[in-house]
């Protein structure tokens, strides 16, 4: 049984429960608060009706200022807030007590030694007998809970026990709190962070794809200007035969039509081809060029054309649309390495889905996928197969700028290309146009 210094057994039980009572209550208070303030205006509350004192209050001390700083107390009817900034040398020597993280019991300010001299001034903030509980962290002190009286007031060691833990518990939710706070802004922060990371890191992914762009093309243009350059050499040589002079000027023109062809895949990837779109039956085109494919295919390689009963026209450039189509065959026949099947199909598409983060667009058009069950394409590849010369194939093999032909032209088109691939398994390709 705790003790207590009032007289008689009854009493010393009634103060236990009600201290008991009021650390329930505290407990279920400030669980659901959230910041500092609140939480210690709730407990000082709770310790102020239980133990009938004037004031209770909580504030945050500068040792070396020697302040505290209070936002808000509970105060009895009748009782001032000390709300503000206080100075501790103004009310006596206690001071040095708080700073080695004595709590200071003060039954009279006018007998104890260290408030004898600023009695008045105690006494006039209601404060005749008081107590002054540090909180510490780490060994310092970093705020105190007083509990101030406007009369003398003996503090039984029950109460003691229970504004020390009520102290307690103020600074483990204050903590709690703190912790929380630190742990958002710190997420806020890591987020920050990645964002601006991701940025940077698409930024010089981009600018690495240029200097793989603008490397490619520089060499492949200089191979085609070495041609030209060394056949005019040779051409301006005396002696040169007919035929040989034939063959030179065979071989420069044969060079400047392979740049022109560059420089044209190059516009088509950057969406300047000088496109002369105009209404195409789809179905007429897609025969004829599936047609064509077939006859170039092996007999390995079977070539499936699905298209709807209803005749469809698109708006697009039709030699660039039977190029894009081309192209998409290519690769499904080369991936699939002389076995295996490719669908042409055709559908109406009310929407092209969202595609490469560019959000999804609702209207009239026609998909032309292109699918086949050959290699697949893995992941890490998936990202780059548009980019110009990008390619997995062998010198000579491929150019890659099949795929940047038919991304420049769904784009310059209105329309998209959108791939579904699966390593090992095959891929397909869809293009979208709009409908004429
Ligand atoms: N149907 C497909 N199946 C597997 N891989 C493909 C397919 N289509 C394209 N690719 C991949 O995309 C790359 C780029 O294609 P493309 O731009 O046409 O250039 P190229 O065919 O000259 O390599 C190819 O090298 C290949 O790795
Ligand atoms: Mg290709």
């Amino acid at each position: 049984m705790p003790t207590n210094h009032l007289p008689g057994a009854g009493a010393g039980f009634l103060a236990y429960d009600t201290h008991r009572l009021a650390l329930i209550e505290i407990g279920e208070r400030i669980r659901d608060l959230d910041d500092t303030p609140a939480l210690a205006y709730a407990a000082a509350e709770i310790l102020g009706r239980t133990l009938q004192v004037s004031r209770v209050g909580y504030g945050t001390i500068d040792p070396v200022a020697e302040t505290i700083t209070i936002e808000r107390d509970w105060n009895a009817p009748g009782i001032e807030t000390l709300a503000g900034v206080l100075s501790f040398r103004e009310y006596g020597s206690y001071i040095e007590d708080l700073k080695k993280s004595e709590t200071v019991v003060v039954r009279d300010v006018g007998e104890d030694p260290r408030t004898r001299d600023s009695a008045q001034q105690l006494k006039a903030i209601s404060a005749q007998s008081f107590i002054n509980m540090p909180i510490t962290e780490k060994g310092r002190p970093v705020a105190l809970l007083y509990l101030n009286h406007c009369e003398v007031r003996d503090w039984s060691d029950d109460e003691l026990a229970l504004i020390r833990e009520v102290a307690e518990r103020t600074r483990m939710a204050t903590e709690r709190c703190r912790a929380r706070d630190d742990l958002r802004d710190l997420a806020a922060s890591l987020e920050h962070q990645v964002q601006v990371r991701t940025e940077q890191l698409r930024q010089s992914q981009k600018m690495e794809a240029v200097g793989r762009l603008t490397g490619r093309f520089a060499h492949d243009f200089n191979n085609l200007l070495t041609v030209i350059r060394s056949s005019c050499d040779l051409l301006k040589r005396p002696g040169s035969s007919e035929e040989r002079r034939l063959r030179l000027v065979e071989a420069i023109s044969e060079a400047v039509e392979r740049g022109s062809s560059l420089t044209g895949q190059l516009l088509s990837f950057a969406r300047r081809q000088a496109l002369n779109p105009s209404a195409l039956d789809v179905n007429a085109s897609v025969t004829a060029i599936a047609d064509a494919i077939t006859l170039q295919v092996g007999p390995g390689i079977n070539v499936v054309i699905d298209l709807p009963e209803q005749f469809c026209a698109i708006l697009a450039d039709p030699g660039q649309f039977e190029v894009a189509l081309l192209n998409l065959a290519n690769n499904a026949i080369e991936a699939m390495h002389g076995q295996g099947e490719m669908v042409i199909s055709v559908t109406a598409a009310e929407r092209i889905p969202a595609t490469r983060g560019d959000p999804a667009i609702d209207g009239n058009f026609i998909a032309i996928a292109v699918s086949d069950n050959g290699s697949g394409i893995a992941p890490f590849c998936l990202e780059r197969i548009f980019e110009p010369f990008f390619t997995t194939k062998t010198v000579g093999q491929g150019t890659g700028l099949g795929l940047s032909q038919v991304f420049g032209f769904a784009k310059q088109s209105g329309g998209e290309i959108r791939v579904d691939s699966c390593l090992g398994q095959g891929s397909a390709f869809t293009l979208y146009l709009p409908c004429a």
